[in-house]
This record gives C-alpha cells, structure tokens and sequence, in this order.
C-alpha cells in the first residue's frame, strides 16, 4: 500500500538519499521540471539540501512524499512562502513520480493530501505551472485545475533540444 507523509527537515535529512535518487532518476528520464542535462546525483542533492529544506526548517514548505514497500515513489511540494498580501495563496510544485510507480494514482494521491494540507495552513489559492503538453497537465485538469493560459518559449527542454511553453494553472479549494 501507498501512504503519503509530510516529511520533517529531520526526517528529509533521513530520505536524503532517496529523495536524491528518485530526483535523479525522474530528470534522467526526461523530466521537465527546472532541470537540463546533464544533471548528476549531486545536483539532485544540492536542490535538496539547498532549496528545499531550508524552507521546509522555516515552515513556509511543504514537502509531502509516497511511501511504498519503505521506498519513496513520488514526492510534491507546497510552498508557501507567499508576499504579505497573498497569505490565502500557495504554489505547487515538483511533483514526480518514479517512472517504474506511475499510473497508479501516487501523483494524484499526493495532490489530494497536499490539498488537504493546504486548507489546513487556511492556503485556499493554489497556483502551478506545467509544461504545455505533458503528462500533468491532464492530472492537474482532472482534479479542478483551471487553465489561465500558455507562455510559449518559456523553458529549456530537459535535453537542451528546444525550448517549450509553460501552462499556468489555479484552483481555489
Ligand atoms: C506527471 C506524473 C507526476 C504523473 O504521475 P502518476 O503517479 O503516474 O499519475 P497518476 O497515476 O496519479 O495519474 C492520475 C491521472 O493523471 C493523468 N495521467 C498521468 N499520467 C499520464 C500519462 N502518461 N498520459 C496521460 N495521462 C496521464 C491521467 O488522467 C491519470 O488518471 P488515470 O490513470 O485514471 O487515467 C509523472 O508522470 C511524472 O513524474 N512525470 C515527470 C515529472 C513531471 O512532469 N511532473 C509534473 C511537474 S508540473
């Protein structure tokens, strides 16, 4: 069985290493989430500890992982680290889920706990953004997420090859 938990600084300081490779693993399989190849373990690392857990000691992150079998198959994350004037406001972001665990609902399980989470933080606006034609795009759509529009040319495929459009998506709980 899946379960979702909301990890810790301490307990993330615990699944660095899997949290690192299941990074990894996602970008090398051609994830499109803020990285370009090549993209070594370090780097994986580095996001973590560098851009992740400071927020999540500070308590404006939210980082949420899939547990299956005692091994991380997904993870998103809740940031809420939003300007005075926006503190009903949250951004979703770096949803992933192992290649090998896909398509049996951990990205949308992990969605429906971060929104939960995110009403319980009084966080009722949440926003995001996805590649233009990738695989979340029907997963954000199928939970209530609205389309506001596309900005072409937005971002570097992973692979360096191009660049592509971002879609920016809301849902008010
Ligand atoms: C997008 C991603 C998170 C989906 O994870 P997942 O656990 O496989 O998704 P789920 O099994 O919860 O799928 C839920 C719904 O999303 C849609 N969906 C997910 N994967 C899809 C695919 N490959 N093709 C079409 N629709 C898909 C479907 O509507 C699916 O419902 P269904 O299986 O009942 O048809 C995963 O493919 C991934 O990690 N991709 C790389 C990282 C990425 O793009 N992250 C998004 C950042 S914004």
């Amino acid at each position: 069985m899946t379960e979702i938990l909301t990890l810790s600084a301490a307990q993330m300081d615990a699944a660095l290493p899997d949290l690192t490779s299941l990074l990894h693993t996602c970008v090398q399989a051609g994830a499109n989430i803020s990285f370009v190849l090549p993209f070594s373990p370090e780097d994986a690392a580095a996001f973590w500890s560098e851009k992740v857990r400071p927020g999540v000691a500070r308590g404006t992150r939210v980082l949420l992982v899939a547990r299956h079998n005692g091994a991380i198959t997904g993870t998103v994350q809740l940031d809420i680290d939003t300007p005075p004037n926006q503190p009903h406001r949250g951004d979703v972001c770096k949803l992933m889920v192992h290649p090998e665990a896909r398509r049996q609902g951990t990205a949308r399980a992990l969605m429906l706990v971060l929104e939960a989470e995110a009403c319980r933080l009084g966080r009722t606006l949440l926003t995001l953004d996805t590649r233009t034609g990738d695989k979340a795009e029907p997963l954000y759509a199928g939970l209530g997420y609205q389309t506001v529009g596309i900005i072409p040319n937005f971002a570097l495929n992973t692979a360096r090859d191009g660049l592509h459009g971002t879609t920016i998506m809301y849902k008010a709980l």
